[in-house]
């Protein structure tokens, strides 16, 4: 007997949106960009795509420096998968950025994951389950605290999903959607027929109310594992926090470097800094003399940092901090930037940097 045939699932990233809410790091790339422990945000997308054994895959770009996108992932050979870019001149939502992919899905059924979206656990299981079913579209949901700040689903007194409904005032549960969803072609035609909703976008959430209003079979799985939607910069900062404390890194007990620190190639540790994990130290990275890098700590490549303490902070790519006897914490530097120590500093520092800054505190 012959294996059923199962369709082979697409992938869709979506890299656009204004990320206004990560202003100033935003002004000069994607959000998607940023580094979260070393690796750009939507690098974790990619990855659990190609994980899932989906290697035919769109990123969907957005107006903030597109190509700097195209230069990181390129044809996507390096990351064992084919990239196909597709342009959304400005971002008039969600269900519009996945409108445009119509001619790259054909008739096959995909998996849109939001590019600042971060799933622990991987979506290996779901997309089995959802390329193994007949559901016309398939959400994932988590249960949060805040649902009003998300889509919403909405069940039956048996369990079976009935509504969805975005950012409500007054939730009908608390599991709101995960920024991943399988589709098939029939979101397109609900897709095309919506209208903006009040913040002037084309809502993924409305496609889906109505795919179901209309006898769709929408299914959907509850996430096992922590899920992060990273829209701020105390987003970013706890989604490093998690993947830090998750990393796989040897414990070290050294006099200058402890607990789990991942240290790149040609890191340097100077003799009088101290590195203490969970921490990640990018290549060619300087931990200066009265350095100390501690727990919870992003330092990325060519990143240098001279008697500064640093905690609980993401310092972006050949950032410079050179800042005697301060105390840097819940900070994002951005890369190329320089923070130096003029006259006296403050002791405790909090900066949200964009990239190429200079400042003299
Ligand atoms: P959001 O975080 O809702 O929007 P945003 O990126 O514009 O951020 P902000 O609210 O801070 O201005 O977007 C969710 C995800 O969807 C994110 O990965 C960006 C992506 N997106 C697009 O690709 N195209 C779009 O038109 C929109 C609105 C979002």
């Amino acid at each position: 007997m012959s294996a059923p045939s199962i369709a082979v699932l697409k992938g869709v990233i979506l890299h656009g949106g204004s990320g206004t809410r990560l202003r100033p790091l935003t002004h000069t790339g994607p959000k998607q960009l940023i580094k979260i422990a070393n690796k750009p945000m939507s690098q974790y997308a990619l990855e659990d795509l190609v994980s899932a054994g989906i290697t035919d895959i769109a990123i969907v770009l957005g107006d903030v420096h597109p190509e700097r996108v195209r230069e990181y992932y390129g044809d996507g050979s390096r990351f064992g998968c084919r990239i196909t870019y597709i342009q959304q001149e400005r971002p008039l939502g969600i269900a519009h950025a996945i409108s445009l992919a119509r001619d790259f899905v054909g008739d096959d059924k995909f998996v849109v994951y939001l590019g600042d979206n971060i799933l622990e656990g991987g979506i290996a299981e779901y997309a089995r389950k959802f390329e193994e079913g007949d559901a016309d579209a398939m959400v994932l949901l988590a249960e949060s605290d805040h649902p009003r700040d998300f889509g919403v689903a909405e069940f039956d007194e048996s369990g079976r999903l009935v509504g969805l409904v975005e950012k409500p005032r007054v939730p009908p549960s608390n599991y709101v959607l995960v920024g991943i969803y399988f589709l098939t072609p029939s979101i397109f035609g609900e897709i095309a027929r919506l209208k903006p909703s009040w913040r002037g976008e084309l809502e993924i959430t409305d496609a889906l109310r109505d795919l179901l209003r209309d006898g769709g079979r929408v299914g959907h799985a509850f996430v096992r594992g922590w899920w992060k939607d990273t829209g701020t910069p105390e987003d970013l900062l706890l989604a490093n926090q998690r993947i830090l404390d998750r990393m796989e890194a040897d414990f070290l007990d050294g006099r200058s470097v402890s607990g789990r620190v991942r240290l790149g190639k040609g890191a340097v540790v100077e003799e009088g800094a101290r590195v203490v994990g969970p921490a990640v130290i990018g290549d060619g990275a300087v931990i200066g003399d009265g350095a100390f890098v501690g727990p919870y700590t992003s330092v990325a490549d060519g990143a240098v940092i001279r008697g500064a303490e640093v905690e609980n902070s993401i310092i972006l790519d050949g950032a410079v901090l050179e800042l005697r006897g301060a105390r840097v914490v819940d900070s994002i530097i951005g890369a190329g930037s320089r923070v130096r120590a003029g006259g006296s500093v403050p002791r405790g520092i909090r900066l949200i940097l964009g990239e190429n800054s200079r400042i003299e505190l």
